[in-house]
C-alpha cells in the first residue's frame, strides 16, 4: 500500500457537495473581484484569530509582504526572524526593503528562540517575524516581553498555523491574536487550503487595517485615487467561496491531525533512531506537519521512497545559508540548531483523511528501517 504525503482528492470527495455549489454561486453572479465571499471569509478568519480585521490578499507571501511594507523600512533596517522556515518569510523581509537578521531556533519546537531574539536586538531592529512552524505557536508571550517595551511590532507568520492556540496566563490565545499583524496562507496543501493561491492578513490595529486594504489595491481605497503606491493583491472571490465552504470543517480536520500525531508518537516512541516532535506544553498544535528528527535521515528518506511512503524535508537548507543571502555573511555553524534541524527533519503524511492501516504502514516502514 502506497501512502501519499498528502491526498487532496480524498478531501475533495468528502466536501465537493458543499464547495461546488459555492463556486457556482460566484460564477452565476459573475462577481469575481471582491465579491461577498471575500468579506465573509475575512470576518470568519478574523473571528477565528480573535482579531478585529481580516484583509484578504493573493497569497501567504503577500500577507507577510504587505504588513512589512506598511512599516516603511529604510535601507539597513533590521527584521529579526528564523532561518528555519519556508523561503517566503525572509523573501518578504528583503522585498519590503528590510535586512533579515536570522537567529537560531529552540531544539524542541523548531520555533524561534526568544533568548536569541533578545541578543539580536539593535537600534535598527524594526520588526520581529516569528514563524509558528509546522502548526505550533512560537513563544509569543516571551517575544512580546522583548518587543513590547521597545514598541517593536511583531508580525506573525502563521501560514502553517491557522487555528493554533497557546495557553498564556491561563487563557487560550490564538495565532493571529497577539502580533501587530499576522499572515496566513491558503496554499492548497495548508490545513485550510484554497483551490489555488490565496492569503490573508489579520490585525486588530484599525489604522493598519485601513492602510493594508489600500496597499492591496494599488494604494487607493477610492477608485482612481492613489495616496501611495501599492499593488494588486486581492483575494480571488472564487477562492474565498471555496474557503468559506471549507472553514467550518477546519477544527475537525485539525483534531484529526492531532489524533494521527498522537498515534504516530506512541507507536514510534520506542524506535531508537527517531525522535517524535515534542509539543510545547502551552500549545495546542494543529500539525500542519508531523516532523521527526531522524538519524541517517537521508537514508530513511530513500527507504520510505522505495516503500511508496510520501515524505518531505522541510527544510533542507536554512535560509541563512541560501546563496541569495550570502552577502549577509552567516557562516556554516553560525546557527547550529537550525542547521541541525535541516539535517535531521523529515515530515510524514498527517492529512486528516489518513486511515489506520495507512498510519500503520508508515510506522512499519520506519520501524523496518531502524531494526
Ligand atoms: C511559513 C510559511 N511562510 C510563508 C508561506 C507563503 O505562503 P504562500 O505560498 O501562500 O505564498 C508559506 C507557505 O507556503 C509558509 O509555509
Amino acid at each position: 500500500m502506497n501512502v501519499p504525503l498528502l491526498d487532496l482528492v480524498a478531501q475533495y470527495a468528502a466536501i465537493k457537495d458543499e464547495v461546488i455549489p459555492a463556486l457556482l454561486g460566484v460564477v452565476e453572479t459573475q462577481h469575481f473581484i471582491m465579491g461577498p465571499a471575500v468579506a465573509q471569509l475575512e470576518a470568519g478568519i478574523a473571528a477565528l484569530s480573535h482579531a478585529k480585521h481580516g484583509i484578504g490578499c493573493a497569497s501567504g507571501t503577500d500577507a507577510l509582504l504587505l504588513p512589512l511594507k506598511a512599516l516603511n523600512l529604510a535601507p539597513g533596517d533590521e527584521v529579526i526572524t528564523t532561518p528555519f522556515t519556508f523561503f517566503a518569510t525572509a523573501g518578504a523581509i528583503h522585498n519590503a526593503g528590510g535586512k533579515p537578521v536570522f537567529v537560531d531556533i529552540e531544539e524542541g519546537s523548531f520555533n524561534i528562540d526568544p533568548a536569541a531574539v533578545q541578543r539580536a536586538l539593535t537600534p535598527r531592529t524594526r520588526a520581529i517575524v516569528p514563524v509558528h512552524l509546522y502548526g505550533q505557536m512560537a513563544a509569543m508571550e516571551r517575544l512580546l516581553q522583548i518587543a513590547g517595551p521597545r514598541r517593536i511590532p511583531i508580525i506573525e507568520d502563521a501560514c502553517q498555523a491557522i487555528g493554533a492556540r497557546r495557553m498564556i496566563d491561563g487563557e487560550w490565545r490564538m495565532a493571529g491574536e497577539l502580533g501587530w499583524a499576522t499572515g496566513y496562507s491558503f496554499f492548497p496543501s495548508k490545513n485550510l487550503g484554497a483551490w489555488g493561491d490565496a492569503g490573508m492578513i489579520v490585525t486588530s490595529d484599525d489604522a493598519a487595517a485601513e492602510r493594508l486594504r489600500k496597499l492591496r489595491l494599488h494604494g487607493g481605497a477610492k477608485q482612481y485615487h492613489h495616496e501611495e503606491v501599492g499593488t494588486n493583491s486581492r483575494l480571488d472571490t472564487l477562492q474565498a467561496a471555496v474557503l468559506v465552504a471549507k472553514l467550518p470543517h477546519l477544527a475537525a480536520w485539525s483534531a484529526k491531525r492531532r489524533e494521527h500525531a498522537a498515534y504516530y508518537s506512541k507507536a514510534l516512541a520506542g524506535v531508537s533512531g527517531v525522535r517524535t516532535p515534542p509539543t510545547d506544553a502551552a500549545n495546542e498544535h494543529i500539525f500542519h506537519q508531523f516532523t521527526l528528527r531522524a538519524e541517517r535521515r537521508d537514508a530513511l528518506q530513500a527507504h520510505l521512497k522505495k516503500e511508496g511512503i510520501g515524505n518531505a524535508i522541510y527544510y533542507p537548507t536554512p535560509l541563512h545559508r541560501q546563496p541569495c543571502f550570502a552577502s549577509l555573511g552567516y557562516r556554516e555553524g553560525s546557527l547550529p540548531q537550525s542547521e541541525r534541524a535541516a539535517r535531521e527533519a523529515i515530515s510524514l503524511p498527517i492529512y486528516p483523511e489518513l486511515t489506520r492501516p495507512q498510519l500503520d504502514r508508515v510506522i512499519d516502514a520506519i520501524r523496518g528501517f531502524y531494526q
